[in-house]
């Protein structure tokens, strides 16, 4: 029952709920969430772009100082409230007190991410296929960029292989939690370690793989402003998938004995390990044969191929590349997708299956928006930025740090110490103390206060 006195739906009916079923359950979907596109494709460029180790200092700062909080603050409140995000905040908020917008928020904020997500997962998958065909077995990045701007040009094929990913993602959900989201990314996390271990050992071994290194661990301290720290801060958000209720969600999935401060820690510990192996798969390369690095959103697309193509068996690498990337972005989409539906079928206590066909549905009309922006909508700009670019910017560097900032206050000065150390150490179960005195003090104080300054400052109102 909410404190509200009016039961959610699918509390009402009494069903047990889906969940995960195991601890490695556990740690493959969280872990499957925040692995994606985010190490991929957004970290490798936005590091290259913005002064390298300098960069990562500042990132690794974001990612412990805020991240871990915010994460772990997500996840005890949906383990305790064992809902979806707007009904964890109305039965955990005192009455009258509209914290459940927060949810609302991120359900919105779900659909802005799918939206251009979808459509970088879209051009993926179909460079899976173009690699397997050789299509883009090209050293000659003239040629590659020419192959990437036929794909992403043709509205038809853009909105085709987007709405593709859709079905595929969908057709997970259905399945449910447990069959459906614990099942796949079980199978696919280890796949998606193994390949990029033998990507970055392949592109370690190429000669003159160590500019590639020094690129990424000499720090440039010259690039950093507050700009590029608002942009550290916005990454590590979306790397860890916090700010907008997907943790919350998969929270209500966790089992009751899992440790949650050590489970986020290990989750946080991976991720960072595979965004570093991804861009010691990529940079190595791109210098070995000559390319240069900071080439933005398109290096995944444009200069990947063309590395792969200059190097011997390179055309089993793209594959494999293509493979992993996609594999990284179904993970990271089924929990961007379960948002919403898990709000559907907690508010409006419809099934699963129609929850996740209407979410499907209004995607592929919201994510057409994004889909369409490099052709027939290239030029219709919103405050100088087409639909990807400014769905991708709001979604990162206001929504998901004003989510965040949201969750610290809630925990910290509403929820309170005593419920937050009752429910991260399982009731008494685990002596964590100190940890919980730690994450407290900086949910109470510090990340909020972080978040807030890296905010003003990074959007220039300060
Ligand atoms: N973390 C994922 C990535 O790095 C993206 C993602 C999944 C996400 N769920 C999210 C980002 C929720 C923000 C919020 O690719």
């Amino acid at each position: 029952m909410s404190k509200q006195g009016r039961p959610a739906p699918n509390e009402a009916a009494g069903k047990s709920r889906d969940g995960f079923t195991s601890s490695f359950g556990v740690l493959a979907a969280t872990l499957g969430s925040a692995v994606g596109l985010g190490n991929i494709w957004k970290f490798p460029y936005v590091t290259g772009a913005n002064g390298g180790a300098g960069f990562l200092v500042v990132y690794l700062l974001a990612t412990l100082l805020v991240g871990l909080p915010v994460m772990i603050a997500e996840i005890t409140l949906g383990r305790r409230a064992k809902a979806d995000a707007v009904s964890t905040l109305r039965k955990l908020a005192p009455a009258r007190q509209p914290w459940w917008l927060v949810g609302v928020a991120g359900v919105l904020a779900a659909f802005l991410i799918m939206s251009f997500y979808s459509e970088v997962a879209g051009w993926v998958f179909a460079y899976v296929f173009k690699a397997l065909r050789g299509d883009i077995l090209s050293s000659d990045p003239k040629l590659t960029s020419a192959a990437f701007g036929a794909l992403i040009s043709d509205p038809l094929q853009a909105l085709l292989w987007q709405w593709g990913v859709l079905l595929l993602i969908g057709g997970i959900l259905m399945c449910g939690v447990a069959k459906g989201i614990e099942a796949v990314t079980k199978k696919l996390m280890p796949l998606l370690f193994i390949l990029l271990l033998v990507i970055g050992v392949r592109s370690l071994m190429l000669p003159g793989a160590a500019a590639g290194l020094s690129f990424l661990f000499t720090p440039d301290w010259s690039k950093l402003n507050a700009g590029v720290v608002l942009v550290a801060m916005g990454l590590a958000f979306f790397k860890l998938s916090i700010g907008m209720g997907t943790m919350i969600t998969y929270g209500s999935y966790f089992r009751d004995e899992q440790n949650v401060p050590a489970t986020t820690l290990r989750v946080m510990a991976a991720d960072l390990f595979v965004s570093m192996l991804a861009g010691i798969a990529i940079f190595p390369a791109v210098f070995s044969f000559g390319f240069k690095p900071e080439a933005g959103p398109s290096l995944l697309f444009i200069t990947i191929p063309a590395v792969f193509a200059s190097m011997p068996m390179g055309h089993l690498f793209m594959v494999l590349f293509f493979v992993l990337s996609a594999v990284a972005a179904t993970g990271a989409m089924l929990s961007l997708l379960e948002v919403p539906v898990s709000v559907m079928v907690g508010r409006l206590g419809i099934s699963r299956l129609r929850a996740t066909v209407l979410s499907l549905l209004l995607l592929a009309l919201v994510g057409a928006s994004c889909a369409l922006s490099n052709s027939t909508l290239a030029g219709v700009k919103l405050f100088g930025m087409t639909f990807f670019d400014l769905f991708d910017y709001l979604s990162s560097n206001i929504l998901l740090p004003l989510g965040g900032i949201c969750i610290c206050l809630f925990v910290g000065w509403v929820w309170g110490k005593s419920k937050l150390q009752a429910a991260l150490s399982n009731d008494g179960t685990l002596a964590n103390g100190a940890v919980v005195g730690v994450v407290y003090l900086l949910l109470k104080c510090i990340t909020p206060l972080l978040i807030a300054l890296v905010m003003l400052k990074g959007l220039g109102w300060l």
